[in-house]
């Protein structure tokens, strides 16, 4: 999917009202501490670019599922504290999200100050995208801004239904998710290398397919490749498995030798006779799995075969962990592959998720081109769907 959208530069800003629909879902510990607030940091140029030029700028996000409900959990008060830290500025609080508070607290926005309304999905009409709901969040300003790249995949009111009500652009963290993905997609440097991970291959048949017709290898690891192992016949033990899966493994696997792409499955496997951290860990052959273990990590020769793929491209898109990351003992695949990206000097592309999980934690993220801050936006992106919140901006 191509897009040429507007950005902020391309409109005039200037001591105006902007609503600005961020993606703040970050994660918070029990005592509502967020803990990585890397989607708050990636909302920074395109606040500051807004503040610089005096426009009164209310952002508003999501936070969680609260199912259309306000509960103190989801609050997001805590994402308005760190924004003043991070700004500099005071970030004022709304208590609601279109009620007397936000409304109040936005009429009363003079140029160059900034506020937070409450969680958008505190009302059952945002998932909804109801236009009536829409409307009133619109009228708060004068112009839309999205940079919720996280949930551009979603159709909802405040990321879509809103732009029908007033001149919509993107912010800088969209133009750099899609400039960047978009590149790689359509005009890659080759070699193009996709490493796909992850539990399931329902989940991933879409962003398969699509790569398939675009890169030069596609490397599968993680849960789904006991899929693919089972569908030639391969003895998998209790791995995971999607038995209704199996044909349309086989088809894909076709595809991509029909097309000329390289499909790397594992090799060998890291099994356990449990799925638990403390389990320990045996290597088998792939597809000579004894009938009660399972598979959870990709083996050494998988590693050594995965490595030298991603040695000299130009391009890697990676999505999806090798194997139990969050078990030490079954993060060896998943680690080595980080690091033979990092070191690959390849254009790195890391889809959200576990698998930017796994970067950040192993400290390889400054080593990538870029890593997503979206997780399902990332991979229907890969998917090449179309992404309502990005749809319904003005073109250039
Ligand atoms: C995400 O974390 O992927 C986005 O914020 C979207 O959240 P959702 O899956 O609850 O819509």
């Amino acid at each position: 999917m191509k897009y040429n959208k507007k950005s902020v530069e391309d409109i005039d800003v200037g001591c105006k009202k902007v609503i600005v629909r961020c993606d703040f879902n970050v994660p918070q510990d029990e005592n509502g501490n967020i803990t990585d607030d890397k989607r708050i940091v990636a909302a920074l140029d395109t606040i500051k670019y807004l503040l610089g030029r005096r426009a009164a700028v209310i952002l508003c996000s999501h936070l969680g599922r609260p199912k259309g409900e306000f509960k103190m959990k989801y609050s997001l008060e805590p994402v308005a504290k760190r924004l003043t830290e991070l700004l500099g500025v005071n970030v004022k609080m709304a208590d609601d999200v279109i009620g007397e508070s936000a409304k109040k607290l936005a009429a009363g926005l003079e140029p160059g100050e900034c506020m937070l309304l409450q969680n958008v999905r505190f009302h059952k009409e945002e998932e909804k995208n109801d236009p009536a709901f829409a409307k009133e969040l619109a009228s708060m300003a004068e112009i839309f801004v999205n940079d919720a790249f996280g949930t551009a995949h979603r159709a909802h009111a405040s990321t879509a239904g809103i732009a029908d009500y007033l001149p919509a652009v993107c912010g800088f963290l969209i133009q750099k998710e899609i400039s960047i993905m978009g590149k790689a997609l359509d005009d890659p440097k080759r070699p193009f290398v996709a490493i796909l991970g992850g539990a399931k291959v329902s989940d991933k048949i879409g962003v398969i397919n699509n790569l398939i017709e675009k890169c030069d290898t596609i490397i599968i690891g993680g849960g789904m490749a006991y899929t693919f192992m089972k569908a030639q016949g391969k003895k998998i033990g209790t791995s995971l498995c999607e038995e209704d899966k199996l044909d349309l493994a086989n088809e894909l696997v076709k595809k991509a030798a029909d097309k000329g792409v390289k499909l790397l499955l594992p090799v060998d496997t890291v099994c356990a006779d449990r799925f638990a951290a403390d389990a320990e860990p045996v290597t088998f052959t792939a597809g000579e799995i004894p009938d009660n273990m399972m598979g959870l990590d990709i083996g050494a020769k998988t590693v050594e075969l995965f490595s030298d793929a991603v040695k000299g491209a130009g391009t890697v898109i990676w999505n999806g962990p090798m194997g139990v990351f969050e078990f030490d003992a079954f993060a060896v695949g998943t680690k080595a592959v980080a690091k033979a990206i990092a070191e690959s000097g390849a254009v790195s592309i890391i889809g959200g998720g576990d698998s930017a999980a796994a970067v950040e934690k192993l400290g390889y993220a400054d080593k990538m081109t870029h890593i997503s801050t979206g997780g399902g936006a990332s991979l229907e992106f890969l998917e090449g769907l179309e992404l309502p919140g990005i749809a319904c901006l003005q073109d250039k």
